[in-house]
Protein backbone atom coordinates (compact mmCIF):
# COMPACT_ATOMS: atom_id res chain seq x y z
CA UNK A 1 0.00 0.00 0.00
CA UNK A 2 1.33 3.21 -1.00
CA UNK A 3 0.24 6.02 1.54
CA UNK A 4 0.04 9.93 1.39
CA UNK A 5 1.52 12.22 3.64
CA UNK A 6 -1.00 14.61 5.05
CA UNK A 7 -0.76 17.82 6.89
CA UNK A 8 -0.72 17.00 10.73
CA UNK A 9 -3.13 19.18 11.35
CA UNK A 10 -5.96 17.33 9.20
CA UNK A 11 -9.11 16.10 11.12
CA UNK A 12 -9.31 12.75 12.25
CA UNK A 13 -11.76 10.09 12.53
CA UNK A 14 -15.14 11.09 13.21
CA UNK A 15 -15.20 13.50 16.39
CA UNK A 16 -18.82 14.28 18.85
CA UNK A 17 -21.07 16.82 17.67
CA UNK A 18 -22.30 18.11 21.56
CA UNK A 19 -23.79 21.27 22.80
CA UNK A 20 -22.30 22.38 25.96
CA UNK A 21 -23.67 24.76 28.23
CA UNK A 22 -21.80 27.54 30.05
CA UNK A 23 -22.42 29.98 32.42
CA UNK A 24 -25.52 30.56 34.98
CA UNK A 25 -28.60 32.47 35.37
CA UNK A 26 -29.43 34.59 32.14
CA UNK A 27 -26.03 34.99 31.14
CA UNK A 28 -25.95 30.72 30.42
CA UNK A 29 -24.64 30.39 26.31
CA UNK A 30 -25.06 27.16 24.21
CA UNK A 31 -21.92 26.34 22.04
CA UNK A 32 -21.24 23.56 19.89
CA UNK A 33 -18.01 21.56 20.22
CA UNK A 34 -16.75 18.56 18.12
CA UNK A 35 -13.24 18.52 20.40
CA UNK A 36 -14.74 16.67 22.83
CA UNK A 37 -13.73 13.20 24.40
CA UNK A 38 -13.73 10.97 27.78
CA UNK A 39 -10.09 10.64 28.84
CA UNK A 40 -10.27 8.79 32.08
CA UNK A 41 -12.42 5.99 33.23
CA UNK A 42 -12.07 6.48 37.46
CA UNK A 43 -12.80 9.26 38.44
CA UNK A 44 -14.71 9.93 34.76
CA UNK A 45 -12.79 12.67 33.18
CA UNK A 46 -13.58 14.26 30.12
CA UNK A 47 -12.43 16.84 27.82
CA UNK A 48 -13.31 19.65 25.68
CA UNK A 49 -11.65 22.17 24.14
CA UNK A 50 -12.39 26.22 23.38
CA UNK A 51 -10.88 28.82 21.17
CA UNK A 52 -10.64 31.98 23.66
CA UNK A 53 -12.51 34.34 21.22
CA UNK A 54 -15.32 32.43 21.67
CA UNK A 55 -18.31 34.57 23.96
CA UNK A 56 -18.31 30.62 25.79
CA UNK A 57 -14.90 30.73 26.63
CA UNK A 58 -15.08 33.74 29.53
CA UNK A 59 -18.13 32.03 30.43
CA UNK A 60 -16.28 28.76 31.10
CA UNK A 61 -13.47 30.74 32.87
CA UNK A 62 -15.18 32.53 35.25
CA UNK A 63 -17.75 29.35 36.42
CA UNK A 64 -15.41 26.55 36.02
CA UNK A 65 -18.47 24.17 35.24
CA UNK A 66 -20.00 22.69 31.74
CA UNK A 67 -22.70 20.41 30.82
CA UNK A 68 -22.07 18.07 27.76
CA UNK A 69 -25.63 18.03 26.06
CA UNK A 70 -26.44 15.30 23.17
CA UNK A 71 -28.54 15.73 20.60
CA UNK A 72 -29.86 13.25 18.25
CA UNK A 73 -30.17 13.11 14.82
CA UNK A 74 -32.66 14.79 14.80
CA UNK A 75 -31.72 18.14 16.81
CA UNK A 76 -28.83 18.83 14.05
CA UNK A 77 -30.24 21.77 12.92
CA UNK A 78 -30.19 23.30 16.96
CA UNK A 79 -26.74 21.69 17.17
CA UNK A 80 -25.95 23.54 14.04
CA UNK A 81 -27.03 26.93 14.98
CA UNK A 82 -25.44 26.59 18.10
CA UNK A 83 -21.86 26.55 16.50
CA UNK A 84 -22.72 29.21 14.07
CA UNK A 85 -24.00 32.43 15.83
CA UNK A 86 -22.34 33.72 18.85
CA UNK A 87 -24.36 34.07 22.33
CA UNK A 88 -23.13 37.58 22.49
CA UNK A 89 -25.46 38.53 19.51
CA UNK A 90 -28.38 36.24 19.92
CA UNK A 91 -29.96 34.20 22.80
CA UNK A 92 -29.36 30.60 21.13
CA UNK A 93 -32.18 29.30 23.92
CA UNK A 94 -35.00 31.50 23.07
CA UNK A 95 -33.66 31.28 19.07
CA UNK A 96 -34.10 27.66 19.28
CA UNK A 97 -37.15 27.45 22.20
CA UNK A 98 -34.57 25.10 24.06
CA UNK A 99 -35.56 24.80 28.42
CA UNK A 100 -33.16 25.35 30.48
CA UNK A 101 -33.38 22.63 33.20
CA UNK A 102 -32.25 22.80 36.53
CA UNK A 103 -29.26 20.08 36.79
CA UNK A 104 -28.37 18.05 40.12
CA UNK A 105 -25.21 19.29 40.99
CA UNK A 106 -23.68 22.30 38.74
CA UNK A 107 -25.14 25.61 38.32
CA UNK A 108 -24.87 25.45 35.03
CA UNK A 109 -28.33 24.39 32.90
CA UNK A 110 -29.13 21.51 31.20
CA UNK A 111 -30.74 21.26 27.28
CA UNK A 112 -34.04 19.60 28.52
CA UNK A 113 -34.90 18.46 24.86
CA UNK A 114 -31.28 17.37 24.91
CA UNK A 115 -31.40 13.33 25.88
CA UNK A 116 -28.52 12.83 27.23
CA UNK A 117 -26.77 15.26 29.41
CA UNK A 118 -23.61 15.27 31.70
CA UNK A 119 -22.97 18.00 34.65
CA UNK A 120 -19.26 18.70 34.64
CA UNK A 121 -16.89 20.58 37.28
CA UNK A 122 -13.26 21.99 35.58
CA UNK A 123 -10.09 20.44 37.62
CA UNK A 124 -7.71 21.43 35.62
CA UNK A 125 -7.05 23.69 32.13
CA UNK A 126 -4.23 23.52 29.59
CA UNK A 127 -3.75 26.46 26.84
CA UNK A 128 -2.41 24.03 24.07
CA UNK A 129 -2.56 26.48 21.41
CA UNK A 130 -5.44 28.01 19.28
CA UNK A 131 -7.28 26.17 22.11
CA UNK A 132 -7.42 26.12 25.63
CA UNK A 133 -8.29 22.55 26.87
CA UNK A 134 -10.51 21.96 29.82
CA UNK A 135 -10.53 18.94 31.93
CA UNK A 136 -14.12 18.31 33.53
CA UNK A 137 -15.15 15.50 36.56
CA UNK A 138 -18.52 14.25 35.32
CA UNK A 139 -20.44 14.65 38.48
CA UNK A 140 -23.99 13.66 36.92
CA UNK A 141 -25.33 11.84 34.23
CA UNK A 142 -28.94 11.97 32.60
CA UNK A 143 -30.25 10.34 29.73
CA UNK A 144 -33.82 9.88 28.09
CA UNK A 145 -34.05 5.73 29.30
CA UNK A 146 -35.32 4.73 26.21
CA UNK A 147 -31.68 5.00 24.96
CA UNK A 148 -30.53 2.84 28.29
CA UNK A 149 -29.91 -0.84 28.18
CA UNK A 150 -28.74 -3.03 31.08
CA UNK A 151 -26.88 0.46 32.39
CA UNK A 152 -25.34 1.61 29.75
CA UNK A 153 -26.00 3.42 26.15
CA UNK A 154 -28.00 0.96 23.98
CA UNK A 155 -26.01 1.98 20.39
CA UNK A 156 -29.05 0.61 18.65
CA UNK A 157 -31.18 2.89 19.75
CA UNK A 158 -29.48 6.16 20.31
CA UNK A 159 -29.34 7.92 16.96
CA UNK A 160 -26.49 10.31 17.02
CA UNK A 161 -24.37 12.92 14.50
CA UNK A 162 -20.85 13.14 14.44
CA UNK A 163 -18.93 15.51 12.96
CA UNK A 164 -15.45 14.99 10.50
CA UNK A 165 -13.96 17.30 8.05
CA UNK A 166 -17.50 19.97 8.16
CA UNK A 167 -19.60 17.24 7.34
CA UNK A 168 -22.34 15.68 9.70
CA UNK A 169 -22.47 11.78 10.09
CA UNK A 170 -25.06 9.79 11.52
CA UNK A 171 -23.80 6.91 13.24
CA UNK A 172 -25.78 4.12 12.60
CA UNK A 173 -26.59 1.14 14.69
CA UNK A 174 -24.64 -2.22 13.36
CA UNK A 175 -22.47 -3.52 15.86
CA UNK A 176 -20.19 -5.02 14.27
CA UNK A 177 -18.28 -7.37 17.40
CA UNK A 178 -18.19 -7.29 20.80
CA UNK A 179 -14.98 -5.80 23.21
CA UNK A 180 -12.88 -9.27 23.40
CA UNK A 181 -14.36 -11.09 20.42
CA UNK A 182 -10.77 -11.89 19.25
CA UNK A 183 -9.62 -13.98 22.43
CA UNK A 184 -11.84 -16.48 21.64
C1 LIG B 1 -19.74 21.05 14.35
C2 LIG B 1 -19.01 22.18 15.04
C3 LIG B 1 -17.97 21.89 15.90
C4 LIG B 1 -17.27 22.92 16.56
N1 LIG B 1 -16.27 22.60 17.43
C5 LIG B 1 -15.65 23.59 18.14
C6 LIG B 1 -14.66 23.25 19.11
O1 LIG B 1 -14.37 22.07 19.37
N2 LIG B 1 -14.07 24.28 19.79
C7 LIG B 1 -14.39 25.60 19.57
O2 LIG B 1 -13.82 26.50 20.21
N3 LIG B 1 -15.34 25.93 18.64
C8 LIG B 1 -15.98 24.96 17.94
N4 LIG B 1 -16.96 25.28 17.03
C9 LIG B 1 -17.28 26.70 16.78
C10 LIG B 1 -18.23 27.33 17.82
O3 LIG B 1 -19.28 26.45 18.15
C11 LIG B 1 -18.79 28.65 17.25
O4 LIG B 1 -17.74 29.56 17.00
C12 LIG B 1 -19.87 29.27 18.11
O5 LIG B 1 -20.61 30.17 17.32
C13 LIG B 1 -19.31 29.99 19.33
O6 LIG B 1 -20.38 30.43 20.09
P1 LIG B 1 -20.22 31.51 21.27
O7 LIG B 1 -19.51 32.72 20.68
O8 LIG B 1 -21.63 31.80 21.70
O9 LIG B 1 -19.39 30.88 22.34
C14 LIG B 1 -17.64 24.27 16.35
C15 LIG B 1 -18.71 24.57 15.48
C16 LIG B 1 -19.38 23.52 14.83
C17 LIG B 1 -20.54 23.85 13.92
Amino acid sequence: MKKVSLSPKISTFPMPTAVISVGTGEEANLITLAYVGKVCADPPIVVVSIRPPRHSYQLIENHSEFVINYPTIDQLKETDYCGTRSGRNVNKWKELNLTREEASVVKVPMIKEFPWNMECTVINRIELGTHVCYFGKVVATHSDPKYIKTDSLDPEKFHFPAYIAGNYLEIKSGILEKHGFSIE
